[in-house]
Formats: structure tokens, sequence, C-alpha cells
């Protein structure tokens, strides 16, 4: 195959859709590498969340790598990145102030390593998956209930449509 102004510098499994993100956004391979490099020293140097990471991670390059992939997927479509980031979090030692300080860093790195509009694009996905990881340690901190007995006729209804979307 040719390489033509639709096959972006990084590997992807929609390079097309890649590609436009990467005018969009500004942002291409070096700068997530980057990003995630340079917030990670800082989340390691930290007082809070450094002590968190280090209980789990002792080889840090192949981390780094799974989470250049990931912030290839997440912001660029990518496609690379295949793990299971809930089942990881689900049992941290954190709270919600934990993922704030979190995002605290990654805005201030994203804003010192990317272009603003690639800046915004990372931090408003940052945001929200940061807002469900939360949820999921939340869940399993919470001891469970019985599940409701849905085949009963008073017991209680699923909440919105069929899909149980409200
Ligand atoms: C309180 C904030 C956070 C803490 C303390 C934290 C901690 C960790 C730790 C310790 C791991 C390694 C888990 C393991 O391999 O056993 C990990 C992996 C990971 N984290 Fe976080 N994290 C935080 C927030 C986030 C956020 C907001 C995101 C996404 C925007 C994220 C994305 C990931 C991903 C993708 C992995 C790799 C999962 C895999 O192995 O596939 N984390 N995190």
């Amino acid at each position: 195959m040719t390489e033509n102004a639709q096959t972006p510098p990084i590997r992807s499994a929609r390079p097309e859709i890649t590609a436009t993100l990467m005018v969009e956004t500004g942002l291409d391979e070096a700068i997530l590498t980057t990003l995630v490099h340079r917030f990670y020293d800082k989340v390691r140097a930290d007082q809070v969340l450094g002590p968190v990471f280090a209980s789990r991670i002792t080889d840090w390059d192949p981390h780094l790598e799974r989470m250049v992939e990931f912030w290839g997927s997440v912001a660029l479509m990518t496609g690379c990145y295949h793990g299971s980031p809930v089942a990881k979090h689900a049992d941290l030692p954190v709270t919600w102030a934990h993922f704030e300080h979190w995002l605290v860093l990654f805005r201030e790195t994203a804003g010192q390593v990317c272009p603003p509009v690639g800046a915004a694009h990372v931090i408003a996905r940052a945001e929200r998956i940061a807002r469900s990881l939360n949820l999921a340690v939340e869940d399993a901190a919470r001891p469970h209930a019985q599940p409701p007995n849905l085949s009963s006729s008073t017991g209680p209804q699923p909440v919105g449509g069929a899909d149980g979307r409200a």
C-alpha cells in the first residue's frame, strides 16, 4: 500500500478517522507520548498519588506504553488499546478527591504539552473517564444488596426503557 494524505503517522485500525482527528486536534503520537511521560513523572513524584501507583506498578515501561496506546485510542480512535481500565481501578484505595487531583495534574500537563484544541480534547475525555472510574470504585465499595426480583409484578421496575437507559 502506498502512503497518502489519509495515512496517519500512527498505527490505527481506522486510519482515515485518525488522520482527520489529528488535523482537527493537532495531536499526534509524539505529543501523546510526551503527555503520558510528563504526566506520570508528576504522578510518581506526587505525595498523594505516588504511593497508590507505587503499590501496584513496579515496571513502569510497559505501563507507559499501554497508556500511550490508551490515549491514541481515546483521543485519535486508533483502536490500539485493549484492556479493562474499570477492573484495574475498582479496588484502588481512592475517592473522588484522588480523581480530582489526578485531573489537576493532567490538565496542567496537557496545557503544557498539547496545542490548545488538543489539550481541550484530551481533558474533556479524561474528565469523563475519571467520573466513570470513580463510579466503579464507589460501586465496588458498596455492600451489594440483593438483586431486585424483576419477575414480581409488585417488585421494583427497571428504570427507563428496555435497554436500561433513562
Ligand atoms: C485516582 C486516580 C487514578 C489512580 C490512583 C490510578 C491508578 C492506576 C493504577 C495503579 C494502574 C495500574 C493497575 C494495574 O496494572 O494493576 C492504572 C492503570 C490504568 N489507568 Fe489509572 N488511575 C487513576 C485515574 C485514571 C484515569 C482518570 C484514567 C483515564 C482517563 C486512567 C486510565 C488508566 C488505564 C487505561 C490503565 C491501564 C489499564 C490496563 O492495564 O489496561 N486512570 N491506574
